[in-house]
């Protein structure tokens, strides 16, 4: 009690004070007033003044002109203005640690340096042109990314976002099988356009119109929350009987993420891939990963999430940190598959643009020199420590799961019957922020922590977390 009021009393303050001074507040008061409140790290670093509209206005203006459907993380809103690596600053200057980074979208870290400097540069040379004629940027980095990729998964196509590269991803099985059937999970996300919200497998994320032609979704290898536990075998048969029962025999293809990001950081049971890609292959389908949130090395032990289950897709969609936050996505398959749409042209205004193609030609260098895949590896697994630690301690801690920084803390009311704590996570995520953490929250019941920073995320931020959400959880 008092701890939490003494946090709240800093925050406030912290609002009406200098700004340099703010940009380190929470460790200098904590330590001059003696207290036990969490202490974000130190980080030297003064926000640019902000002199854009008030946080009230902006609220109305986003009411007024903006979809009613677009959904906002806390009750009492949180503006943005500026951020730098794992840190974000509101309009006031006050600083949050990142623990979502734009929905697992900023890999690198916030406007990181080199990354703004790629994109600067080739923003005064030639912003635009499409592919109709030749431009370095593009052919370099197709050959750069292409390079990260295993096997014979080396054709390249840009486009911008993950919906749009899901989309190319299901029209390429569809053409290259000459079947039509797909399958995907449930509880899987795989974007908003029309075609990829059939293949979601939520219910939260669909709206009610007809969506799904020709999509099947097949029972989720979740570990904690699915009916076969973690017998990979039962899971694989149902997927079996899915395409005997409701398909004519013959797939076009079975799609999923390795971790389900949406769905609330939920990893597939150990060898229900390997199983699902024989049993899709043996039915004429073709396997597609997506890459959306698990990859770059986000998983910490491999670059690729599907790589954690030794599997070899035969395409690959990836979105988000591959730009870093800039509009970029791409899909990569082998030269045969992309040989399916030959017969017609294929065409994408802005994809693979020059200025995207530097950015994220950087973001794949400042990954490999920040060695963030090892980092992500040894960050991860000290927060998955303390927060299973943290489990132990608070009996509304479910599951704490992922791997790398794709970490998810699942609050229920009783452990045993795994009835969702919806509310409580809701409140627990508003305490967590005004301590001055930004966590995500996901899942079918919304009532998931969804741990995926930036990737430059350290261990004491790691460890400010878990003491934030420590202080959360013992105020409920
Ligand atoms: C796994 C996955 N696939 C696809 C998408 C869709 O990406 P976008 O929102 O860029 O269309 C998302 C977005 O959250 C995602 O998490």
């Amino acid at each position: 009690m008092i701890r939490t009021g003494l946090v709240r009393a800093l925050s406030k303050l912290g609002e009406s004070t200098s700004r340099a001074w703010q940009s380190t507040s929470m460790r200098e008061l904590s330590s001059s007033t003696q207290t036990f409140a969490p202490v974000m790290p130190n980080f030297s670093y003064v926000p640019v003044p902000y002199t854009g509209p008030s946080a009230e206005k902006v609220l109305q203006l986003r009411k007024t002109y903006l979809s009613p459907s677009l959904s906002m993380h806390f009750r009492k809103p949180v503006m943005i203005v500026e951020g730098k690596m794992q840190y974000l600053f509101d309009e006031k200057g006050r600083r949050y640690l990142d623990a979502f980074a734009g929905i697992v979208t900023v890999s690198a870290g916030h406007c990181h340096p080199e990354i703004v400097k790629a994109v600067n540069k080739q923003s005064e040379l030639l912003q635009h042109t499409t592919t109709i004629y030749l431009n370095n940027q593009i052919a370099e980095y197709a050959k750069e990314l292409a390079d990260k990729m295993p096997g014979n998964l080396k054709c390249v196509y840009f486009v911008n976002s993950g919906s749009e590269a899901n989309d190319m991803a299901m029209m390429l099985a569809r053409a290259h099988t000459g079947n039509w059937d797909m399958i995907s999970l449930r509880n899987g996300y795989h974007g908003m356009s029309m075609a990829t919200m059939g293949a979601c497998g939520h219910s939260t994320w669909k709206q009610p119109v007809p969506q799904s032609f020709g999509i099947l979704h097949a029972m989720n290898p979740d570990p904690y929350r699915g009916l076969f536990g973690n017998d990979a075998t039962k899971y694989a048969a149902d997927l079996q009987d899915l395409i005997l029962t409701a398909t004519s025999g013959r797939v076009a293809g079975f799609m999923a993420e390795t971790i389900q990001g949406v769905g609330g950081a939920t990893p597939l049971v150990q060898g229900y891939l390997p199983a699902a890609y024989k049993i899709i292959r043996e039915a004429g389908g073709i396997c597609i990963a997506d890459e959306v949130q698990t990859g770059f090395g986000r998983t910490g032990t491999k670059y690729w999430g599907f790589e954690n289950q030794g599997v070899q897709p035969d395409i690959v969609t990836m979105a988000k940190g591959i730009g870093n936050g800039l509009p970029l996505a791409a899909v990569v398959t082998t030269p045969e598959i992309s040989a399916s749409l030959t017969k017609r042209l294929h065409f994408n205004t802005f994809g693979g643009n020059p200025v995207c193609s530097a950015g994220g030609r950087a973001v794949l260098r400042v990954l490999d020199a920040e060695k963030r895949q090892e980092h992500c590896g040894v960050v991860g697994a000290h927060l998955l420590k303390r927060l299973n630690q943290l489990k132990d301690k608070h009996s509304i801690i479910g599951d704490v799961r992922g791997q790398g920084l794709m970490l998810g803390v699942e609050l229920v009311k009783d452990r045993h019957t795994k009835e969702p704590a919806k509310d409580a996570t809701v409140e627990a995520m508003e305490r967590m922020k005004d301590m001055g953490v930004l966590m995500g929250k996901g899942g079918l019941f919304g009532n998931v922590f969804r741990i995926k920073p930036p990737m430059c995320f350290s261990k004491d931020d790691a460890d400010f977390l878990v003491d934030v959400m420590d202080e959360a959880l013992n105020k409920l």
